[in-house]
Formats: C-alpha cells, structure tokens, sequence
C-alpha cells in the first residue's frame, strides 16, 4: 500500500519559508507585490484569485486584485498589464485564465513582462525551461509544485528514471515533461491519441496524471511501487452524500492506485495546495531579484 504524500504540510512548508524571507527581504525595504487580474465572473476562477490574493497577504506581500468586468475590451487589459509592468512596488503579475472568448489569450499572456511572469507562460520563460535553464526560469506553479512532491518522496536524484506525463496541456503537461527531462527521467508524454495508454503508465517509476478527467487513470495502469501525482480536480456527483451533492476526485482512480503504488497524493490535499504555494515562492524569488 502506498504512501499518501501530503501536499497540505508541504506547501505550508513552503509558505512558512517564504514568510520568513519576505520578513528578511522587508528589512532591505522590499515587499514581495503580487498582482492578480480576473476579467468576468467564472465561479471557479472567483474562487482561485481570492485564495491567492489571500495567502499572498498572510505572506506579509503587497497583494492587489484587478476585478475586470466581462465585457471589458482587450486593449484596456493590455494597457493595465502595461501599468503593472512599469509599476516598482509589483513584482508578480498573474492572469487568472480562462480569459473570456473575445480576448486573445496568447496576446495578454506575452504582454506580462518576462521578469515578472511568476506564472512562467511567456515564450522567454518557457524557453529557459525548455532549454534546461530552470534556475533563471520561473516555471509553471502545478508543475513546480509537483515536482517538488517527488522530489520529496524519491530524493533529488531521479536519474534514469522512467516518467509517463498524461497529458500535454501547456500549463502542466508540458512543463513538467521538460521539468522531469531536466532531472534526466526519461519521459513520455502521452494525450489523447496516444496508443494503449495502459500499458505505457506501467512503464512509469513516476506518473503524473493531468488530464481532466476523473479517475480515468486505473489501478492496473500503475506499476508496482511508482509515484504517482495526481493533478486533476474534478468535480463529481455524489448522490451518496445526497441529492444533488458532488465531491472532489482526481484523474487517477484513488482506491485502486492506492494498492500498488509506492507513493501517491491525494485529491484534494495533493498537488492542489502546492500550486499557490509556488506561487508566492515564484513571487518572493522576482522581489529578491529585484532587489539585487
Ligand atoms: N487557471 C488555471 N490554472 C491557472 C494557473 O496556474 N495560472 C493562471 N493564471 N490561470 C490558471
């Protein structure tokens, strides 16, 4: 049976490690500034721009939140994005997406100056990523975020190993592919063409689900002793709870997975906690750069 990796006590790891910085940062007169920028009302969205904004104050940050209605023109967001570049007391700048239809998402995200990009979307990041440069980069907060899960549960040498990547999207599948390839795993990323996808997961020591789809990865997917990182969020009815309740589940089968892993994380309580901790860790890491 495995051992469930709790993604909570890390990342109040993390963020008790980033207070205590930021609170050494202060006596050079520097505060971390986090600005986040929602446009519309998704409910979901709603939710994750307030924890944010939330934690980053509990940091001791200067934490701001631009609310942008629906309809709100692209150019009037470029032109805040353009404020906030230019702005010294910010020093993170994050674009809660989905953004809605009308707004060219790629034109916004490349807007974020790269040495503020604490989000890790702009090609100059992606590129220092891909390139190997992952000390310069700021990478992508899930990824970052799972990664250091397994490097907690298997150490900081994962050479040779053999990790299967489901998933290919460029906020986590991708990422964590060249994340994973920097830490010379040999990786696959499997996505929804891929061959016998079972059959593939059973090659991996280290298996990061990321998909979007609940439960979709079974327990004889899984090999005998792997790490498995569950990514997904999904929302499912729970009519044993009562009519009309739904519960959390991720990608992976819990239950079933749980009997042969080595290791796995939980949903919730997994990498879902980890994502805002990196993100204030990103955040602290562009003020102290700034600060030289
Ligand atoms: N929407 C879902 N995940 C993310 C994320 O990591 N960053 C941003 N900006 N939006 C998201």
């Amino acid at each position: 049976m495995a051992n469930i990796i709790d993604g909570k006590q890390v990342a109040e790891d993390v963020i008790a490690t980033v207070t205590k910085a930021t609170a050494t940062l202060a006596e050079k007169g520097v505060t971390p500034g986090l600005a986040v920028v929602i446009v519309g009302e998704d409910p979901a969205s709603q939710v994750y721009v307030a924890s944010k904004s939330k934690k980053a104050k509990a940091c001791g940050f200067h934490s701001v939140q631009h609310t942008l209605a629906a309809d709100t023109p692209q150019a009037d967001l470029l032109a805040l994005i353009g404020h906030l570049n230019a702005d010294p007391a910010i020093h993170g700048i994050l674009v809660q997406l989905p953004l809605p239809d009308h707004i060219d998402a790629g034109a916004v995200i490349q807007a974020i100056s790269p040495d503020k990009d604490v989000d890790g979307f702009t090609f100059v990041n992606v590129g220092r990523l891909g390139t190997g440069e992952v000390a310069s980069a700021f990478v992508p907060c899930t990824p970052a975020g799972s990664m250091l899960l397994i490097e907690r549960e298997r150490g900081r040498d994962l050479s040779g190993l053999s990790a299967v990547v489901v998933g290919r999207s460029n906020i986590v599948g991708k990422p964590m592919a060249n994340l994973l390839l920097a830490a010379n795993c040999t990786v696959t990323v499997a996505h929804s063409r891929t061959k016998d996808l079972p059959a593939l997961c059973r090659t991996a020591d280290i298996l990061v689900a990321a998909v979007g789809r609940p439960e979709m990865v079974r327990g004889d997917w899984v090999k005998e002793g792997a790490t498995v990182i569950d990514v997904g969020i999904n929302r499912i009815p729970a009519p044993e709870k009562g009519e009309g309740k739904t519960r959390l589940v991720g990608d992976v089968a819990f239950g079933e997975a749980f009997e042969r892993a080595g290791a796995i994380t939980p949903v919730p309580g997994g990498v879902g906690p980890m994502t805002i901790a990196m993100l204030m860790a990103n955040t602290l890491v562009s003020a102290s750069r700034a600060a030289g």
